[in-house]
């Protein structure tokens, strides 16, 4: 049993055969329809239970389509229905239960603390559908599609990112070092990346260039790729933060500074940070970026049964 909460823990080989196994299996699937199991039927009588304790739409969809796939089924919790949530039953007792009904619990958390907790209690794989300071699942999906598109391993490509050093950011970062990528940073000063993370970052050979500037981290590279300025977790002057970028904003000018062929990617929903002519040019491929996170969780689910092929 494995769990899946953040790419800085997971070793590189895993993550690698990860993106592998998503390959072969997004290609043998491609006559079938959503709800067709893969022939092997992995997870035949699996149980995934998720939890969304933040709004979701894409993480919510696909894991719930990557175990059907895997010929299991999911059920989604709601916390505000659970004692937990209202002080009625300790975290313990709750991840106990989980742990005895479910095979696989995935949560998307306003705690990183709470994470660490289910971890200590639960007996089952846990996985991290997005937290204040990680958003692994979705980096992971993104480099699927960037390999995919760009058809070469990323270590050979030159990532931006222009935006908040927000949880999404942070899983980049991990990815960077891990997949061994070069990443340009564009971001106001006041807004830099995690300090720690870009110190274990350069303490493990990673190539991040930091820029407080939005044009010149895309000189040159091959996926631009920004997020919203204002993040669930954020309990900030939205206003303020939202001025404080006005010159972060991904463009047509910005996206002219990459190279020729560069893609945007974004992992949704959206804000005022991407102007609407890049979202919907031809150059943008959010939407294929995001129909991909199928095929990345039913990957991820297989690692934390320990059945990655
Ligand atoms: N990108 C992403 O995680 O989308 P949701 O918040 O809709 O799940
Ligand atoms: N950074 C965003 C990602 C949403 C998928 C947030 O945490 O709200």
């Amino acid at each position: 049993m494995k769990h899946f909460i953040n790419l800085r823990d997971i070793p590189k080989k895993d993550l690698k055969k990860i993106i592998l196994n998503a390959k072969k299996r997004k290609i043998r699937r491609k006559n079938l329809n959503t709800l067709d199991a893969d022939k092997d039927l992995p997870l035949k009588g699996k149980l995934l239970i998720q939890m969304f304790e933040k709004s979701s739409l894409r993480t919510r969809l696909s894991f719930y389509i990557a175990i059907k796939q895997l010929s299991g089924g999911a059920l989604t919790l709601r916390p505000d229905e659970l004692h937990l949530n209202k002080g009625g039953e300790s975290l313990a007792d709750t991840a106990k239960i989980i742990s005895t009904f479910g095979n696989a619990f995935m949560l998307r958390t306003n705690s990183e603390k709470k994470l660490d907790l289910l971890k200590k209690h639960m007996t089952i794989p846990i996985i991290n559908g997005l937290s204040p300071e990680n958003h692994p699942t979705q980096i992971l999906s993104d480099i699927f599609t960037i390999e995919e598109i760009k058809k070469k391993p990323i270590s050979k490509l030159q990532i931006c990112w222009i935006g908040d050093s927000n949880n999404v950011l942070n899983s980049l970062i991990e990815a960077s070092v891990k997949f061994s990528f070069k990443l340009n940073i564009g971001c106001p000063k006041k807004y830099q990346p995690n300090r720690n993370l870009l110190k274990w970052a350069k303490k493990n050979k990673g190539n991040i260039n930091i820029f407080n500037d939005s044009k010149k981290p895309a000189i040159g590279s091959d996926v631009i790729f920004t997020d919203k300025v204002v993040s669930m977790n954020d309990k900030v002057n939205k206003t303020k933060k939202i001025k404080d970028f006005k010159n972060f904003k991904v463009n047509l000018t910005i996206m002219k500074c990459a190279k020729k062929d560069a893609i945007f990617l974004h992992c949704l929903p959206r804000g005022s940070e991407v102007s609407n002519d890049v979202f919907l040019g031809k150059k943008s491929k959010v939407f294929h970026q995001a129909l991909n996170r199928i095929y990345v969780q039913k990957s991820i689910l297989l690692y934390c049964f320990e059945k990655l092929r």
